[in-house]
């Protein structure tokens, strides 16, 4: 056998037993590599006479030729062989759930799931959404909406005031979303047909209040608007808001300065143990006030009582929410606890829509 037929079968054997890329790569060096054997040969070349330097050179270039393509060979079928054990290893079971992105590991709160819950129903009765400042003028808050100066009905709700101005005149944090009727009143012409859900505050702590709460107001104003179609109104909003079929409310006469008659408005309930159902039972529960909107009020909206009447109503956010999801204590809302998040909150995605379903 010739030198060159020696050390071809040498190397193509080394390429042919390299097992990875790494030993491939050696084999190259030792052959091709500046102190590789064909090198090596290639520069005998110059030391041969001319003739015998030209068929020399030829075999060695064959030579070359030939352990290149083995080495392209070989580093293919190793790329092969390598993506074939991946994929032996790597298997993917479909079958498993997909996992939560962040995104929906977030909760949404109870409140703001209330809050949607009832703008879609009372957005599907034709009410727009109203707002207003959380830090209000007494003249909002009290005055306009015929609190007499002095009278106890300010004594009524607890009232978180700030310093007085130097004129005398205190902001305070609104006690009920009610001043947003005389915003609404004084920045529209009727027919206004509104609901106001925000924060309101009071001096208060228990189990069943908190400092800060929430309510929605009702405001329904036009030329012939009357309690038939507010009780028709709360009637609907609480089979929409409770999802049941039928439910008994009751209607009690009460008293608030900016409504003429007033009401307090209960609803049929069974309690049982630390549970609660609506549209069965033969116990009432509170769960509103509401009245036709007094002309006094009206008055100082800049409304003529004679022309324009309406009614109004305002409920508790936090209380319907604690009485549909069954949460017994009010302070862990704004606790800011993510366990209790996680297991009363709503997954984001689930919109609340009256054809959808609000809750489900
Ligand atoms: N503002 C009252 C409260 O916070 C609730 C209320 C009662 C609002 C009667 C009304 C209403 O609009 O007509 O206690």
């Amino acid at each position: 056998m010739t030198d060159i037929a020696q050390i071809e079968q040498r190397i193509l054997a080394d390429v042919a037993a390299a097992s990875d890329e790494a030993a491939l790569e050696a084999a190259r060096v030792a052959a091709l590599g500046k102190n590789g054997a064909i090198t090596a040969l290639l520069k005998t070349l110059g030391t041969l006479p001319p003739e015998e330097r030209k068929s020399r050179g030829s075999l060695i270039n064959g030579l070359k030729e030939r352990v290149n393509a083995a080495l392209a060979a070989r580093r293919e079928a190793l790329k092969g062989a390598a993506l074939k054990a991946r994929l032996d290893t790597e298997s993917l079971d479909v079958t498993l759930p997909v996992r939560e992105t962040p995104a929906e590991v977030g909760r949404v709160h109870p409140i703001t799931q209330v809050t949607d819950e009832l703008t879609a129903i009372f957005a599907d009765m034709g009410f727009a959404v109203a707002e207003g400042p959380d830090i209000e003028t007494d003249d909002y808050n009290f005055t306009k909406l015929n609190f007499p100066q002095d009278h106890p009905a300010r004594d009524m709700q607890d009232t978180f005031f700030f310093n007085p101005k130097p004129d005398g005149s205190r902001l305070l944090l609104r006690t009920h979303t009610s001043p947003v009727q005389v915003r609404t009143m004084l920045a529209q012409k009727p027919p206004i047909r509104v609901i106001i859900p925000g924060r309101t505050y009071r001096s208060d702590s228990d189990q069943t209040h908190t400092p800060m709460f929430h309510q929605v107001e009702g405001l329904v104003i036009d030329r012939s608007s009357h309690l038939g179609h507010l009780k028709w109104i709360l009637e609907e909003f609480c089979k929409a808001f409770f999802e049941v079929d039928r439910v008994k409310m009751r209607f009690r006469p009460s008293f608030f300065p900016f409504t003429e008659p007033s009401l307090e408005v209960d609803i049929q309930c069974r309690r049982e143990k630390d549970e609660i159902r609506f549209g069965e039972g033969d116990d009432w529960l509170e769960i509103l006030g509401c009245g036709m909107v007094h002309p006094n009020v009206l008055r100082n909206c800049g409304l003529d009582p004679d022309d324009f009447q309406g009614f109004a109503w305002g409920m508790g956010i936090d209380r319907i929410a604690m009485l549909k999801y069954g949460m017994a204590d009010l302070r862990a809302f704004f606790e800011a606890d993510v366990r209790w998040l996680t297991h009363y909150g709503f997954r984001p995605l689930d919109f609340p829509t009256l054809a959808g379903g609000l809750s489900s």
